[in-house]
């Protein structure tokens, strides 16, 4: 079925990722190569629900997304809405686009942002999500708009962290973003040849940790690298305390603790999330001209795929067990 829309609407939602952008900049130009108005709403589903009078919904031209795709972050920006799941308050960012003619919206973001998507779809709106988290904890998609930016910022930090640890000889505790999904954390562990990798899903003990690090110093190594995810038992701080108090003598290492934090979330965007941002945003736009709604735009293998919103929300992607197992045998 032929959808006749006229105009739509693009906004980004929870934590930025890479990418955001060239999705913005896809949405805007496919939306316009189609005949259409697309509009911009700026900080997210807080900007859709503004009173009008604060201006947060305006219309986007070609030449308002040139010069975006290689920006980390988001030129939307974003923000975590709490009264968003009031359906009072939903109705009112609906009311909104409603009155300047806008009838669908496309929302670029992670789990509470496609949740909010489909509430929004429930309610009768035309929403296409897009999967973009760094968490890459999404239903719906192999890989995530921002996970490979994100990846490689973390790999970095704890490249140049290494270095440091070799010379001093010490053991470097790092602790990467995932509040619920140790995804980051066990690509971040594999990629770097982590001792050990603490993940909220895979529970590795305090002895375990001190047996590995004892290990890699009675192997001649010069360093030792521990990666916890955020959403572990124990974060890195913890972690080192517990190390510290009882295996000090066991893993001789001295450790230094650092939490990499919100610079995972400010990279500047890989060719990969590049691509991926651009496909997304236009495949986005080709559902609503279809008519397909309710959707989330993801990617499968190589394929751009859809899934529908309520198969994807209130679930959570679960880590591939098989390299949890790959990187305990080859962190020997
Ligand atoms: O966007 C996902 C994420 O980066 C999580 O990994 C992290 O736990 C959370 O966002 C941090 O959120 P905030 O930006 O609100 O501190």
């Amino acid at each position: 079925m032929q959808d006749q829309r006229k105009a739509i609407a693009v906004l980004t939602s929870g934590g930025d990722a890479a990418g955001m952008n060239m999705a913005i900049r896809s949405v805007v130009r496919s939306g316009l190569a189609r005949g259409w108005d697309v509009y911009g709403v700026r900080e997210g589903y807080a900007g859709l629900v503004a009173a009008p009078a604060e201006g947060k919904i305006g219309k986007l031209e070609a030449r308002d997304v040139g010069g975006i795709l290689g920006l980390g972050g988001t030129v939307l920006g974003s923000a975590r809405c709490k009264d968003f799941h009031e359906p009072e308050i939903r109705k009112r960012g609906i009311d909104n686009l409603a009155a300047l003619g806008i009838d669908a919206l496309v929302v670029i973001g992670g789990n509470g942002s496609q949740t909010g998507a489909h509430a929004l779809h429930e309610q009768g709106l035309a929403v296409v999500g897009i999967a973009s988290t760094i968490d890459n904890d999404l239903e719906g998609s192999d890989i995530t708009l921002g996970v490979d930016t994100a990846l490689n910022v973390a790999v970095d930090a704890v490249d140049k962290l290494r270095v440091t640890a070799s010379s001093h000889r010490r053991a470097s505790i790092v602790e990467v973003m995932g509040r619920d999904s140790g995804y980051i954390g066990l690509a971040v562990g594999v990629a770097t040849g982590a001792e050990a990798i603490v993940l909220p899903e895979v529970d590795i003990s305090p002895d375990d940790i001190a047996a590995r690090i004892a290990s890699a110093y009675d192997r001649g190594k010069h360093h030792a690298v521990i990666i916890v995810a955020e959403g572990a038992r124990h974060n890195a701080q913890e972690l080192a305390a517990i190390l510290e108090r009882d295996h000090r003598e066991e893993i001789r290492f001295e450790m230094r603790v650092t939490v990499l934090g919100h610079i995972q979330r400010g990279g500047t965007p890989t060719v990969f999330d590049r691509l991926l941002g651009a496909r997304f945003g236009a495949h986005a736009v080709d559902c609503l001209a279809r008519g397909e709604h309710g959707v989330l735009v993801g990617i499968r293998g190589t394929e751009i795929v859809t899934t529908p919103l309520d198969q994807v929300v209130g679930r959570l992607k679960p880590i591939d067990l098989e390299l949890v197992e790959l990187a305990q045998m080859l962190a020997q």
